[in-house]
């Protein structure tokens, strides 16, 4: 592999990243520069937004009140808040700073005189979202026509009825904001700063559907009757619940190790399953989009972690034989697939696990197979998640697989270590088109938990590292701190990740914060519980390693509480390594 320069790489990551898909697509260059003179040219612009609460579409329309025919045209306008643009439609859209330019694309530079011409735009924010007050278009202040609110005006398509599954369910929707989880956070010096952030509702006990316990006080239908109330605010409203009780559950570890014995496969069906399905179909539900994140730490399992391999464990080997995980989440997306609003997103674990090549096929062939299993088809699959309640960043910005040094591919380094992936984003991307061809539909959209993705704060390269060998080069250019990428436990130095984000890149339904940060992935030491939650070394930070992280230390923080409950010091430094930082 010859060597690559990195400054082109970096900037096509920079725009991946930042989804301003129609600035590469149509290039600077296209651009119509011929303008009318500022003397006859005069406008009106109607900018109106659809806001949920962390990100909003912006409809705007120029109108040419002047007399003669405008021959291409620049608007520019600015926000006094965060608001950071996403992606634009029907122009080139840019942003730097506060302020927006959008141009036009070329086939839309002509606007009559009376004429007009619409454009849109998609954005995050947090805070608060003020409209802007003042347009300028070719360098003339725009006399203003309209305000904020909602109105009609181009789009991505036309809105389908609340209720009918769409494509890409957090597309113009509001997010459920988990009140435990909110409280929580907030409660943390400095956690207001995200409480109002939407994670998800974990289901991974039959007694938290009816919740009062410990760690799941709210029960489902609460949450749901909850989310009824948030939706108000909003036309369409995502409800994002783990159903996360599989019989053997996590056989490869031992810190969520769950409730039902490998063979209570009936009692996963009848006593989770079916009373989660009965509540979710409740008519009175039939208006939010709800998304399942199904069964985290499963199928893959018994592709990487049963014998003959090293990494294999009696209990994987056990859920192969007995075909429990098979069976299980085929009932699991059968059974609520059936449920109108329901999308059901299945786990694909992570880029450090699934993304070399003896697992990347068989991973997916596994999952087309559960999903023809029973009565499930891949007709009840929305979608898959990666990188649930993981570390792995969702893009590394400074090095990428294509790399080379020296004629050594960066797979041959240490770290990447023959994958063929540096990153969740890109995994998924392709892990989607594979799956495509194992004959999932060709519109599934993938989601990547970036709750914990972060790894900002001081350490964090700013650019890539030497060329002098591929060693240190993808060392000093890889932003995910950890000893090794099957390291999973309370990872110490990381944040926070990308907050969460609707259609962030191609194939990407969303960013979203599955793990609630500052809940613990396990003990550091023995804690006896009710919970059947077992203890696990790679939580303890002074263990050493087994075949499954290549032997590497675990680099989990210390006096960590069991899986699910609050640890405070893993919350707080969250916060400190939030990257994009808060
Ligand atoms: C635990 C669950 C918990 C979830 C979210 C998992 O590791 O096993 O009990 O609900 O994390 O924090």
């Amino acid at each position: 592999m010859s060597r690559t320069t990195p400054p082109p790489r970096r900037r096509r990551r920079a725009l991946l990243t930042a989804g301003v898909m129609t600035v590469t697509a149509l290039g600077t260059g296209t651009m119509l520069q011929g303008t009318a003179s500022a003397a006859d040219f005069a406008c009106e612009v109607d900018y109106s937004t659809n806001d949920w609460g962390s990100g909003f579409t912006a409809d705007l329309t120029i109108t040419n009140t002047g007399s003669t025919a405008a021959n291409g045209w620049e608007l520019t306008y600015s926000y006094t808040g965060n608001q950071r643009l996403a992606q634009g439609w029907n122009g080139v859209w840019s942003q730097s700073g506060q302020t927006v330019t959008v141009t036009d694309t070329g086939w839309n530079g002509t606007v009559a005189a009376g004429g007009s011409v619409s454009v849109g735009g998609q954005f995050t924010y947090s805070g608060s979202n003020a409209a802007p007050t003042e347009f300028t278009v070719n360098g003339v202040v725009c006399g203003e026509d309209g305000g904020s609110g909602p109105g009609p005006g181009p789009g991505p398509g036309p809105d389908p009825e609340p209720g009918d599954r769409v494509n890409n369910p957090y597309e113009d929707a509001g997010v459920y904001v988990n009140p435990d989880w909110s409280a929580n956070a907030a409660a943390e010096p400095g956690g207001e700063a995200i409480a109002d952030q939407p994670t998800a509702v974990w289901l991974d006990r039959r007694a938290a559907i009816e919740g009062g316990s410990a760690g799941n006080s709210t029960g489902l239908r609460e949450h749901l009757d909850n989310a009824l109330v948030q939706a108000q605010d909003h036309e369409n409203f995502v409800f994002q619940v783990v159903i996360y009780n599989l019989p053997g559950r996590d056989c490869a570890a031992l810190a969520s190790n769950g409730e039902l014995g490998p063979d209570e496969l009936d009692v996963y069906q009848s006593e989770f399953i079916d009373p989660i399905a009965e509540i979710l179909g409740d008519p009175a539900y039939a208006d939010l989009r709800i998304v399942t994140v199904i069964e985290i730490d499963s199928l893959p399992n018994l592709v990487t972690n049963v014998s003959p391999r090293a990494t294999a464990t009696p209990e994987c080997d056990e859920m192969l034989a007995n075909g429990n995980y098979v069976n299980g989440v085929s009932y699991a997306i059968d059974t609520l697939g059936d449920i109108p609003n329901v999308y059901n997103y299945i786990d694909a674990g992570h880029y450090g696990w699934i993304g070399w090549d003896d697992n990347f096929g068989a991973s997916a062939e596994l999952f087309a197979e559960t999903a023809n299993t029973g009565g499930a088809s891949v007709d009840d699959v929305h979608g898959f998640i990666v990188n649930t309640a993981n570390y792995g960043p969702a893009v590394e910005p400074h090095y990428d697989i294509n790399d080379s040094v020296g004629g050594t591919s960066v797979r041959q380094s240490e770290w990447v270590d023959w994958n063929r992936y540096v990153d969740n984003q890109s995994f998924a991307q392709a892990f989607r088109t594979e799956l495509v061809s194992q004959g999932f539909n060709s519109d599934i959209g993938m989601l990547i938990d970036t709750s914990r993705s972060g790894w900002g704060g001081p350490d964090r390269p700013t650019g890539p590292g030497p060329l002098t060998d591929v060693n240190a080069y993808v060392e000093g250019s890889r932003v995910d701190q950890r000893f090794q990428t099957g390291n999973w436990c309370n990872q110490a130095g990381a944040g926070l990740g990308e907050r969460p984000e609707v259609a962030p890149a191609p194939g990407i339904d969303a960013y979203v914060w599955v793990k609630p940060p500052g809940e613990s992935d396990g003990s550091s030491e023995e804690i006896p519980n009710n919970e059947g939650k077992g203890f696990d070394r790679m939580c303890d930070p002074t263990y050493e390693g087994n075949p499954r992280n290549n032997h590497n230390m675990s680099g989990a923080l210390p006096d960590a509480p069991i899986s699910g409950h609050w640890f405070s010091a893993q919350f707080q430094e969250l916060l400190a390594n939030a990257y994009p930082p808060l």
